[in-house]
């Protein structure tokens, strides 16, 4: 069934280009079994597993997983600890096999607050899978969208003070050129598990025109099934960036 829907997908050529999760509910997925809210995380690994596998089969260019938010550190210090722990495990175990499927892994956030042997452990993985062309995957780890669009506009009002560029030289372009997600396709479509409707300071200059799709299924539920149905729903969905209904189907004639 998921195998006839996802050959479907492809040939409808409507497929995002860039997709974002915001995967949150691991916390009380666990405490919902009487488990301490790590478990949930742990369980959660085996999600993004299966939504790299299901992105990279379909050919999606590019996917955006947010891992922690630069909010994250308020939490207690044990959950964030092991969350750091967590992610320091999985890219040493994860790194050969993305390699393998040609996965291009980028981490994407102020980096720079995490232990030197994560940070070595991220240069180490994203310089192992620079070259491969296949899906790329960004985790978003200390990141925050106003942090992106901040350090964008430092990098500008550094180039401004170094006479390389005037101050009217910035643009929406020039910002889009310097934000995290600079190489990547616009991002498309941004889902978020766990029944809350926010975007929780995730991409939002990216967002600005995504379809969201909000799911109430907890992020250690979210499976294959779910993602191939948002993604079919997606491929109806009329994309008009400001245009009428009209304009957008006379440009898809021409
Ligand atoms: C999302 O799950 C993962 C991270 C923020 C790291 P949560 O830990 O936020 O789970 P809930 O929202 O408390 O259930
Ligand atoms: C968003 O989830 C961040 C990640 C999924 C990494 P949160 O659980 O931190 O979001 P809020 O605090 O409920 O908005
Ligand atoms: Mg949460």
């Amino acid at each position: 069934m998921s195998d006839q829907l996802k050959t479907q997908l492809m040939a409808s050529n409507k497929l995002p280009r860039h997709v974002a999760m915001i995967m949150d509910g691991n916390g009380r997925w666990a405490q919902r079994q009487g488990k301490r809210r790590v478990m949930g995380h742990k369980a959660g690994v085996d999600r993004v597993r299966e939504a790299v596998k299901v992105s990279r089969e379909l050919g999606i260019e590019s996917l955006t997983l947010f891992a922690f938010s630069s909010e994250n550190w308020q939490r207690p210090a044990d959950e964030v600890s092991l969350l750091m722990e967590l992610f320091f495990t999985v890219l040493s175990r994860e790194v050969s096999k993305l390699h393998r499927n040609n996965v291009k892994l980028k981490v994407i956030g102020d980096t720079s607050r995490f232990s030197d042997k994560l940070q070595q452990k991220i240069a180490k993985a994203e310089d192992k899978t620079k070259d491969n062309s296949g899906l790329i995957l960004n985790v978003a780890a200390n990141y925050g969208g106003r942090w992106d669009i901040t350090q964008a506009c430092q990098q500008l009002a550094a180039k401004v003070a170094a006479g390389e560029m005037s101050a009217t030289d910035i643009s929406e372009e020039a910002i889009e050129q310097h934000i995290c997600t600079a190489q990547l396709p616009a991002l498309d479509l941004m889902i978020r598990t766990g029944g809350d409707c926010r975007i929780s300071n995730f991409l939002l200059w990216q967002a600005a025109y995504s379809e969201l799709h909000f799911s109430a299924t907890l992020w250690p539920d979210f499976g294959e099934t779910e993602y191939l149905d948002i993604l079919a729903n997606f491929a109806n969905v009329e994309r008009r960036f400001g245009c009428t209904s009209e304009q957008v189907s006379a440009s898809l004639q021409e």
